[in-house]
């Protein structure tokens, strides 16, 4: 398994100062930026684009930046998200008409390739693509919003990609998404995830090095 990244989802930070919000939660530990991109048509929430991923490496922002497409249709965006500084670009099966045209794109235009599954999404959309994959993201909440409760269910999803990762032999990571918090990332941790997606957890206190340190400590065991 390969070291732990934790990926604090900006949906929950506060946007009216998002550079210095990103610089603090980077400065407290975290690996990566996860980003989170709703469109109003995949799922029923609008956020962020380009232009903001832009802005941040602007800003001075060079860990990885973790782009989470939940928009339809995909591919129009990847370049945008290519030349705007994405490190790694995500997106939902259901989302592209050819999926794996859309991991050649992501590929293509220089940045790792993730594929989302939904709380509901069978582990059968892996079949043909997981070795094509740099990160296969589970959600553990329906996407859409920040500060939902994980679903249960998801630790064996986990453990069953864990499973089919190992066999596979590839570096791919494995990377959990929605309702994760201190008190459940270790059994998360345990289940074979190696990337967590934490927002309210993280942006919801006020010391984010003492969130993102509790979280480590679990993680390890
Ligand atoms: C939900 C997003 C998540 C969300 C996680 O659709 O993909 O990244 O921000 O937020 P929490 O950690 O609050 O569940
Ligand atoms: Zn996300």
């Amino acid at each position: 398994m390969q070291p732990a990244v934790i990926a604090p989802s900006i949906l929950s930070a506060d946007f009216a100062k998002l550079g210095e919000e990103v610089d603090r939660v980077l400065a407290a530990g975290a690996d990566w930026v996860h980003f989170d991109v709703m469109d109003n048509h995949y799922v029923p929430n609008l956020t962020i684009g380009p232009m903001v991923c832009e802005a941040l490496r602007r800003h001075g922002v060079t860990a990885p930046i973790d782009v989470h497409l939940m928009v339809e249709p995909v591919d129009r965006l990847v370049p945008d998200f290519a030349r705007a500084g994405a490190s790694l670009v995500s997106f939902h099966p259901e989302a592209s008409r050819h999926v794996h045209r859309t991991i050649q794109l992501i590929r293509g235009e220089g940045c790792q390739a993730g594929l989302v599954l939904n709380p509901a999404t069978p582990l059968d959309v892996l079949d043909h693509v997981l070795e094509d994959l740099d990160l296969v993201l589970l959600m553990s909440v329906n996407p859409g919003f920040g500060g939902q409760a994980f679903i249960p269910s998801t630790l064996d999803k986990l453990r069953r990609v864990r499973e089919r990762i190992d066999a596979s032999g590839k570096p791919i990571r494995l990377e959990i998404d929605g309702g994760v918090k201190p008190d459940n990332i270790g059994a998360i941790a345990a289940a074979g995830a190696d990337t967590f997606v934490a927002g309210s957890a993280i942006f919801g206190q006020p010391d984010y090095a003492a969130v993102i340190a509790r979280m480590r400590d679990a993680i390890a065991g």
